[in-house]
């Protein structure tokens, strides 16, 4: 990883970081979003399965524990939010290989992932990272292999649209406001994605968290 690359850390500033999980809990609707994550996900032995911008670990080691067969690797920029997703997976005993980088390095390990999975990482990573982090995503995973997004997307209604607002306040506008927009699926086509669906639509106090499905095109 270069280390020339800035990042907004998991909860907006870096020492908040040990907030982030409680923060998530509180403000997301965390279990309705992560097991409609994880039940469209369905992880099957075998499957190798990337988590871009894993944060603490949660969905990496929550993706695990449903499928002890399947083969966990979690990427994140940020070393510090590391250490807590290297002690989450350890307390919880469920095997996950976690490494340093952005969404750009996904392609590390070309054509070697099933399935690839990401939650609200996009929406904090400026457009030029979004494209680059899509396009590196989809070099990652093998043929027919599906992308898994849950994140902050088209804030449909005046209501989700004053919610986004704190989202935005922290993470700042210009990276978040294409979400808001509806970008994503739209960048997941341009690179390439196939199918690309939005799944659920969930509202939360803090703006609506969509669902997105897509497949890597050349099948
Ligand atoms: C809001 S947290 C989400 C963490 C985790 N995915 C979850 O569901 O709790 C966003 C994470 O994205 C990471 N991140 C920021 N910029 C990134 C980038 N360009 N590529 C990959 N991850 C990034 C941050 O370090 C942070 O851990």
């Amino acid at each position: 990883m270069s280390n020339d690359r800035t990042f907004t850390p998991a909860a907006g500033r870096a020492e908040w970081t040990p907030f982030y999980d409680f923060a998530i809990a509180l403000l997301t609707r965390e279990r309705r979003w992560r097991s409609a994550l994880l039940r469209q996900t369905a992880p099957a032995p075998g499957d190798r399965i990337l988590d871009v911008g894993c944060g603490t670990g949660t969905f990496a080691v929550m993706l695990k524990r449903a499928e002890p067969g399947a083969h966990l690797v979690g990427l994140d920029p940020d070393a510090d939010v590391l250490v807590r997703a290297r002690a989450k997976a350890a307390k919880a005993a469920a095997e996950v290989a976690f490494r340093q980088g952005f969404a750009r390095d996904a392609d590390a390990d070309a054509g070697r992932f099933t399935k690839v999975v990401s939650s609200l990482v996009f929406h904090q990573v400026p457009l030029e990272e979004k494209r680059a982090g899509f396009a590196a995503i989809g070099r990652a995973l093998r043929p027919g292999g599906t992308l898994h997004v849950a994140d902050y997307g088209l804030q449909r209604t005046p209501l989700m649209r004053a919610a986004f607002r704190q989202i935005q306040k922290l993470d700042g506008f210009d990276n978040t406001e294409p979400n808001a927009r509806g970008v994503l699926p739209e960048l997941m086509r341009e690179a390439g994605f196939a199918a690309v669906e939005e799944t659920q639509v969930i509202a939360t106090v803090t703006g609506s968290i969509s669902i997105y499905r897509a497949q890597r095109a050349d099948v």
